[in-house]
Order: C-alpha cells, then sequence, then structure tokens
C-alpha cells in the first residue's frame, strides 16, 4: 500500500499533475502546484460539482467571496476560539505530535491485528469461513474492539471537555512513543489555533488583524440574506461556492491529503428549522450518487457517522474514501442548525431572517452543509484511476483510467508518420475537435510508444492518421481502458467523444 502512494505521487510528478510547491528551493512542506495535467484535472472535478450543484438545481445559486473577510466574522463562527488542534511535544526528540492522531494511530495499530487474527481464520476454514459470526465470537477479537473503542470515546470526551491533561493521561497509560524515537516523554497537551493571520494595511497602527478563511462556508453565511434578496429564492435554497482555504495543518503528510492552502467545494442549504433530519438524509443519498456517477465502483465509499461533533453541528456524517492509505474521510454533510447565522446576527447586530410566506413569520433558517475538498477529490480519482495491467504478452502497461469527463486531454491525435501529408491531416483533426474538447498534436517516437504514452498520461482516445485515411477518410480509434480500436469516420469523431466524455 504504501508502495501504491509512493507510485501516485511519482506518476503525479512525471506526467505533469502535482509538483511540490517552490522545488528549486527544496520545497515547502505540504505546498503543492498542480502542473499542466493537473490544473485540468483540478478544473474538470470543480466543473463537474458546480454542473451537480448549481447548473442541476434550480434552487441552489453559486457565489464567489472573497478570502479576507472581516476579523469578526471568525469570532462569531466560533473559529477564533475553537478552531484548535490538541498538540504534544516529545521532550527528547523536540518533535511536535497532534495527541489525537498519535491516539488514532495507536487503535489503527489494533485494528491491524484484528486483521491478522480475521486473515489467519480466514485461511484455516477456507470457504466454512463466516467474518461476522467469528469476529462477534471470538475473544480476543473482541478484546481488541473493547480496547479501540474505550480509548477513542474517552478520546473523545476528554477533547469535547477539554480536558487535556486527560488526553496526555491516555498517551502515557497506553505508552504510546513518539514513531520516530520511540521515547514516551511526553509535554503536557496545548491547543493550537489552526488559523493563519496576517495584516490588512501598511501602517503599525491602524492596520487591522485578519485571518485567512480556513472554509467558505462564511462567505456563503455573511451574504445570505444579500443572495436570497437579490436571486428571490424562497426557503428551500442553497449557495455554493468554490475556492482556497489555510489551515495550518500540524500533520501535514500524505501528499495532497492534508495541505495548508487547499480548495473546498461547499453548499449550505437553507431550510425551515425543524425539517433538518429529513435534509440531512437527502444530502447524504445525493453526495454519495454524485461520487457514484463516476463509476469508480460503489466499493470505494463509505459513510462514516460522528459521535464527536464540531462545535456548529447537531448531526455529521463523512464520505469516506478508500485511498491508498485507507478508508479516509473525503466529504463531510453536516447539520448546522441555525449556529452559523445566529452567531453572525448577534456579532454584526444585523438581522439575518427570513421571511416564510407559508408560514407567515420570519425566522433564522437552519443550514444542512456539503463540503469536500477538491484537492482530496483529485487525490481520490487519481491514485485509484493509476493501475498497472499484465497484458498477454508478457509485460506490464501504466495506464491512468481516469473516469472520461475528468481527463484532461481527451484525445491524442497522431499521424502515423511524419510524412504523406498524414501530420497535416492529424492537424486539421486538431483544429476541429479543439473547439469542444482539450486535445493534443503527437508525432514523436512510434506509435505503440505513443499511446503507452497516452495510457500513463490519462487520455481516453488515440486517434491514428494512416495511409488509408487519404483514401477514405477514416482514422483509427483507440479506446484507452480496453486497448481496443475502431475504424471510423473523421466526421464521426466528435459524437463519439462527446458520448463519452459529456455529463
Ligand atoms: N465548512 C465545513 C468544513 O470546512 P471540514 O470537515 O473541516 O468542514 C471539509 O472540511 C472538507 O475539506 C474535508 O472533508 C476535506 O475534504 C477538505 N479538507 C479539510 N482540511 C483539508 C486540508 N488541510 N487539506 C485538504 N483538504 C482538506
Amino acid at each position: 500500500q504504501d508502495d501504491k502512494f509512493k507510485k501516485v505521487i511519482s506518476h503525479a510528478k512525471e506526467y505533469g499533475y502535482v509538483f511540490q510547491s517552490s522545488e528549486i528551493y527544496d520545497g515547502l512542506s505540504a505546498v503543492y502546484d498542480y502542473a499542466q495535467n493537473g490544473a485540468e484535472l483540478k478544473k474538470n472535478i470543480r466543473d463537474y460539482w458546480w454542473k451537480a450543484m448549481v447548473q442541476m438545481h434550480e434552487n441552489i445559486v453559486g457565489i464567489d467571496a472573497a478570502i479576507f473577510m472581516h476579523p469578526t466574522t471568525w469570532k462569531a463562527s466560533g473559529h477564533v476560539d475553537a478552531f484548535n488542534d490538541p498538540l504534544i511535544d516529545n521532550k527528547d526528540s523536540k518533535k511536535r505530535y497532534r495527541a489525537d492522531v498519535l491516539i488514532e494511530d495507536y487503535c489503527a495499530k489494533i485494528e491491524a491485528k484484528i486483521d491478522k487474527e480475521v486473515a489467519k481464520a480466514e485461511k484455516r476454514f477456507g470457504d466454512a469461513f463466516n467474518k461476522e459470526e467469528f469476529i462477534s465470537t471470538n475473544g480476543r477479537v473482541l478484546g481488541y474492539q473493547k480496547k479501540i473503542d474505550e480509548t477513542l470515546s474517552r478520546m473523545g470526551k476528554s477533547l469535547e471537555n477539554e480536558d487535556l491533561a486527560d488526553v496526555k493521561a491516555l498517551i502515557e497509560e497506553l505508552e504510546i512513543a513518539d514513531p520516530l524515537t520511540g521515547s514516551k516523554n511526553w509535554t503536557d497537551v496545548k491547543q493550537f489555533n489552526l488559523m493563519f493571520d496576517t495584516k490588512l494595511g501598511a501602517s503599525a497602527d491602524s492596520a487591522m488583524d485578519l485571518y485567512l478563511r480556513p472554509e467558505t462556508a462564511q462567505g456563503i453565511f455573511v451574504n445570505f440574506l444579500n443572495v436570497q434578496k437579490t436571486s428571490r429564492l424562497k426557503i428551500p435554497f442553497g449557495i455554493a461556492q468554490t475556492g482556497k482555504a489555510f489551515r495550518n495543518e500540524i500533520v501535514a503528510r500524505q501528499f495532497i491529503f492534508r495541505m495548508r492552502e487547499f480548495e473546498q467545494m461547499e453548499m449550505q442549504f437553507f431550510i425551515k428549522p425543524g425539517t433538518q433530519k429529513e435534509w440531512y438524509e437527502h444530502w447524504k443519498e445525493t453526495r454519495l450518487k454524485w461520487h457514484l456517477s463516476l463509476g469508480m465502483g460503489e466499493d470505494l465509499y463509505r459513510f462514516h457517522d460522528h459521535e464527536k461533533l464540531a462545535h456548529y453541528a447537531d448531526a455529521a456524517a463523512d464520505i469516506e474514501f478508500k485511498f491508498p492509505f485507507g478508508f479516509k474521510e473525503l466529504e463531510g454533510i453536516h447539520s448546522r442548525t441555525d449556529f452559523d447565522l445566529s452567531q453572525h446576527e448577534k456579532y454584526s447586530g444585523k438581522k439575518l431572517q427570513y421571511f416564510d410566506p407559508e408560514e407567515n413569520k420570519s425566522y433564522v433558517p437552519y443550514v444542512l452543509e456539503t463540503s469536500i475538498g477538491l484537492d482530496r477529490m483529485f487525490l481520490a480519482v487519481f491514485s485509484n484511476s493509476l493501475q498497472e495491467e499484465a497484458l498477454e504478452n508478457g509485460t506490464t502497461r501504466t495506464v491512468l483510467k481516469l473516469p472520461s469527463v475528468l481527463a484532461p486531454v481527451k484525445a491524442a491525435i497522431l499521424p502515423l508518420v511524419k510524412k504523406d501529408g498524414l501530420p497535416e491531416i492529424a492537424r486539421k483533426i486538431v483544429d476541429e475537435l479543439k473547439w469542444d474538447f482539450n486535445v493534443i498534436y503527437d508525432e514523436k517516437d512510434a506509435v505503440g510508444r505513443r499511446y503507452r504514452r497516452q495510457d500513463a498520461n490519462g487520455t481516453p482516445f488515440c486517434i491514428t492518421v494512416d495511409h488509408d485515411t487519404l483514401q477514405d477518410n477514416t482514422v483509427t480509434i483507440r479506446y484507452r481502458d480496453t486497448m481496443e480500436q475502431e475504424r471510423v469516420n473523421i466526421d464521426d469523431l466528435r459524437e463519439i467523444i462527446k458520448k463519452e466524455v459529456d455529463v
């Protein structure tokens, strides 16, 4: 698995998807740049989301709020006081860790023991093996599970009650060691605010302390009434937005999974108080369907319902994705009640209420939120698409089976040879198709090598112009996933590609 993840990272670099930021200066930790193909893939994911959320919903509109917001926003939202990670330092190694991550890693190790027991039993019992039954009857496995449950529940409670001494005690009782050095000499646990701060204005006395937004959501809340009035939308309605967010993450690892500068795609759905349960279920289902529509497979996704809730939520679930390093959060669906709007009313002194003509009264709407990290979605799609296939002739091919709708380049147009008028025809095809799709021209190397290059690049179609083209206006179209080839008329190319890449 580690190996697979390393391949994902090196493939992303080799094929112009993701580079480390400021690489010539040895990079900047947890900051990445999207390269020529990466920027296209990212844009396509964003468009796919925007289309599903905004274009396809009459009652959802999109906005683009600024990254800088009035600093009181973050007092009201709770981020100044409650957007913290619990940190612990190791006195010997001087390394800093997130206390909850240390504890979760410890639980993951015990979970691996359960998996091992299960695998052993499965081998022993063969076809007769029933996993659920084994887990529910095996004393040792039950013991492990109990340990995990108790540990996580105690950590959750301590963090919720801000009882940081107990988090430290837990780490010591479990004898958790520094993952790098093995030392168990810990400091006290401290809270660390994740927001980046900066200053607005030049002169020292009039400068204002600002934060880079840690989520895009607040730009929607503060604009709620402006949008409602100008769009004249009636509840229930939604406001969607994509844009950068910034968090000074302590545990910055796992490539673009957890970054310090990242992009979110969020939608706030404003509803009548009391209807949040049904909308919560509705948006959980709708968002899962969106993921499944990419056709990567149902077994890659699962829901994780939160027991420990953020300061603003009355229910929350994650859609988790099977990344190369296991199931991890990809998207959150949060029932935020009237927390945000009420807080902004309180801090701004402005009414943020909706007059409901059916009820003939005003109220602060409740909010259902869907929030997905664009970069994380990128990693999900990219890592799952990267495959190595053993071919019949004994070789392997590296292929990036991106969903066609998301692929950066939809088709590569290849003249079989660089003479006899074939390049001219290929260029003409490029010139015609480029109005509708991102296509490229490639004449370098033997055609077989060009196919492999496009496979690894994720291009769903290769179109080859050969000498027969001169006679009958046909070309060979080769499909990335099956490697099948077909002879088709040049005039049909647009329709063939469109069928495959249009949403
Ligand atoms: N407005 C709610 C909110 O921001 P969140 O669970 O903190 O909720 C939502 O973030 C999503 O944003 C996550 O599910 C994840 O996909 C993405 N995300 C959060 N922090 C991230 C980071 N440091 N790097 C990349 N993506 C991140």
